[in-house]
């Protein structure tokens, strides 16, 4: 497995028998994600430096590294770490590298964790680089295709803020190996950047674009619901006239297909009505907790250990 002590920062970097690998794992790893404890990463640390708020991915991976025997080592708030007194990425990283066996890295700066990886002692993982991408959050979510709906030649509609966020471009990348239908549902201001829909073209995806939403809902087999990146926007105003775009409530489940699934990597802020979330639609809170089992396979890959 080519990540075996490797970096895993961009899903473009995956091939589709390496997801499938990973995906594999995380499945024998899924009983040991809901309880108890292994010995399997015993000894190792992970060490987590999230410069951008994040409630899932950085307490996933600590329930993961847990769950497996290993220990976390938190940079903490960067008000309480010397980032406040200027020190530069690149040091942080030189020094965090020998003090772990692996970092996961969140940072507001797209290309921040290829960056790290060149000045890394250890594999860097990204969590999350501003608008780029969001390799571990796409891994989580296919597993979830796979296990909750089906992962070959899937429709889906992912809708919201395509633009600037970063799930969905890293998600679109890995969907392109495996034969699905995509359409794209944003406002005009937020539709998929032209670089990535020309790269899924080139590697053969099919998408398509629109902003009507109501349009495609009734003719897919999941439907992924994104948060308008609020924090992203240069000019709040922006943001406003577009605050809003898509909302999904129970009404307009009436003549989806019976097996639809909803996601959502969450936060969500309005685009999911809490009327969704006791029907049989709702599977985003399954999704985050599937964020342990693919993250505990990616910590054992990349840190050398079998399972
Ligand atoms: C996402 C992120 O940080 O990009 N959250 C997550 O990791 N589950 C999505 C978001 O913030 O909208």
């Amino acid at each position: 497995m080519k990540f075996h002590r490797h970096h895993i920062i961009s899903m473009k970097d995956f091939t589709r028998d390496e997801i499938d690998y990973i995906l594999d794992r995380a499945g024998k790893l899924e009983s040991l994600a809901k309880s108890g404890r292994s010995d399997i990463l015993s000894g190792k640390i992970l060490a987590l430096l999230f410069y951008e708020p994040s409630t899932r991915t950085r307490m996933s991976f600590e329930t993961a590294m847990l769950r497996l025997g290993g220990n976390v080592l938190n940079l903490g708030s960067k008000d309480t770490s010397s980032v406040i007194k200027g020190e530069t990425l690149a040091d942080t990283i030189r020094v965090i590298s020998t003090y772990s066996d692996a970092i996961v890295l969140r940072h507001t700066s797209e290309g921040a964790a290829q960056m790290a990886m060149e000045f890394s002692s250890v594999p860097v993982i990204n969590g999350g680089d501003g608008a780029g991408h969001h390799p571990t959050q796409t891994l989580l979510d296919l597993y979830t295709i796979k296990r909750e709906s089906r992962l070959e030649h899937p429709d889906i509609a992912i809708v919201g803020d395509l633009k600037y966020g970063r799930t969905v471009h890293s998600l679109t990348y890995a969907l392109s190996l495996y034969g699905a239908n995509i359409t794209f549902v944003s406002p005009q201001q937020l539709k998929m950047p032209d670089q990535i829909i020309d790269d899924l073209k080139t590697r053969g995806a099919h998408v398509n674009e629109t902003e009507n939403f109501d349009k495609v809902l009734n003719n897919i087999d999941v439907l992924y619901m994104t948060r308008i990146q609020k924090e992203r926007f240069p000019d709040p105003t922006e943001y406003k006239k577009v605050a809003n775009a898509y909302k999904i409530t129970n009404k307009q489940l009436v003549n989806v297909r019976p097996n639809m699934i909803i996601m959502h990597p969450l936060p969500r802020i309005n685009e999911i009505d809490s009327s969704v979330d006791n029907t049989d639609h709702a599977r985003y809170f399954q999704q985050s907790f599937y964020g342990v089992p693919i993250r505990m396979a990616l910590l054992t890959i990349v840190m050398g250990a079998d399972i």
